[in-house]
């Protein structure tokens, strides 16, 4: 079983591969190849990756290379973990929102989109080569803005394109352990876009455990959501949303909390990679951890949030459900199909869905709640717009996704930041 890293040089790639170590499942992962435009990037995390293997005799063998093509030559499975314009271009996409006077995050408003005209036309390069190279092989997208991402893959690739994300699984978790429930005995009703969903309801042998939790003030604060959002707050909307729901509903003291986390993730990933090891390594990834979010709490993160965990061991699943035709339910993003009414049936969505070797279908889950009906539909039309101004470099579609997006608060603030990133293509600045 071949496995290929898009972004193999990535920060986040030796949890995949300690999941890939503990993994003794049949139709394990024996070959794990790693791609990158970096070759730098490449030798410090094989070097960590090395590390990590210890005296473990059956590792899966590890290749790195700066040739795509030859990379995806072959591949079972391709995670896609690339950043285009790297944190230096997070960190523009920051300033220049921010001097707009608007949130300038990697996914949620104009940062999001800004990160999304830079990466599309990436992916769906990366897609069509796969297409042509890897014809049967199964893509799993990390790569942010990754709703949009995955949509303008599954264009050229159809369901072989699978959009993953942590941050369901992680809400889950959390409020099972509030709940003190296991979580693989739950049914999670969670629906919505990637970063802007929501949890409806929380089922444990057939009986909704929500309500109880939502009425208890207490217990609600005791876990991440809660105290970002309040218990007042959850209460008044009967739901728990993901965390990425507090650019909106609390966008502006986000904006003036002013948070540069790309400028803070480029220093301090300038100093692993500079000399990188297992130990500096380990280290970084609990600063990384523990700062993640930070301008919205008070106190610190619980301890079981930095742990990892996430987004590797939900890629493990998907692909063993793949790969050993072993049946799993995960929240993943997939074409809508008939799930959701606030989108179209080609727009994907992040919903559960059951996943076999014939790739992974959405279930029926309750619809968005109804007050996100209108804010889901609002960002799709975003995406799209974002989607066709990458693919066209029309600055009519990058304007209107720009200015449609509720959090860019004027069509003039759209245009400003059109004409003064650095980094988009000067097709999209005015004439
Ligand atoms: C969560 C999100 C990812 C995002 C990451 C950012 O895991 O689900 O989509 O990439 O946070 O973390 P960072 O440390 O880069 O701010
Ligand atoms: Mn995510």
């Amino acid at each position: 079983m071949r496995l290929v890293i898009l972004g193999g040089g990535g920060f986040r790639v030796p949890l995949v591969y300690r999941a890939l170590l503990a993994d003794r499942e049949p139709g394990r992962v024996t070959e794990l190849v790693l791609y990158d435009l970096d070759a730098k990037r490449l030798d410090a995390i094989t070097r960590v990756l090395h590390d990590l293997v210890g005296n473990i005799l059956d590792a899966p063998s590890i290749t790195a290379t700066t040739d795509l093509d030859e990379a995806l030559r072959g591949a079972d499975f391709v995670f896609s973990a690339m950043r285009v314009g790297g944190l230096d271009g997070r960190a523009v996409d920051e300033r220049v929102a921010a001097d707009a006077g608007v949130l300038g995050q990697e996914t949620v408003g104009a940062g999001g989109i800004t990160y999304g005209l830079r990466t599309i036309p990436v992916a769906v390069d990366v897609a069509q080569r796969i297409k042509r190279l890897a014809p049967d092989a199964w893509v799993i997208n990390f790569t942010n803005p990754a709703g949009m991402v995955t949509e303008a893959m599954a264009r050229h690739l159809g369901n072989r394109v699978i959009g993953i994300c942590d941050s369901p699984v992680g809400l889950g978790r959390r409020v099972a352990r509030a709940l003190g429930v296991d979580l693989s005995e739950a049914w999670l009703d969670y629906a919505g876009l990637n970063h802007l969903g929501w949890l409806s309801g929380f089922h444990v042998e057939g009986v909704d455990r929500l309500p109880k939790l939502l009425a208890d003030g207490e217990k609600l604060e005791s876990f991440e959501e809660g105290k970002l959002f309040g218990a007042e707050w959850l209460q008044a909307i009967g739901a728990v949303p993901n965390e990425y729901l507090h650019y909106y509903y609390f966008n502006r003291e986000a904006v003036a909390a002013g948070a540069q986390r790309g400028a803070f993730l480029k220093t301090q990933q300038e100093r692993f990679y500079a000399d990188p090891s297992l130990e500096s390594w380990e280290r970084t990834r609990l600063e990384r951890e523990s700062t993640y979010m930070a301008e919205t709490r008070d106190d610190e993160r619980d301890s079981c949030d930095l742990d990892g965990g996430g987004y590797e061991q939900v890629a493990l699943s998907l692909m063993h459900a793949i790969a050993n035709d072993r049946q799993a339910t995960l929240i993943l993003n997939v074409p809508n199909g008939s799930t959701l009414d606030a989108v179209d049936g080609d727009a994907v969505v992040e919903v559960p869905s059951v996943v076999t070797a014939n790739g992974a279908r959405p279930v029926s889950v309750s619809q968005i709640p109804g007050h996100g009906v209108g804010l889901v539909a609002t960002i799709k039309a975003v995406e799209r717009a974002t989607i066709e101004a990458a693919l066209s470099g029309e600055r009519k579609h990058a304007l209107k996704a720009l200015a449609l997006h509720p959090l860019v608060d004027s069509v003039a603030v759209a245009r400003r930041i059109l004409d003064t990133h650095p980094y988009l293509s000067g097709e999209f600045r005015a004439r």
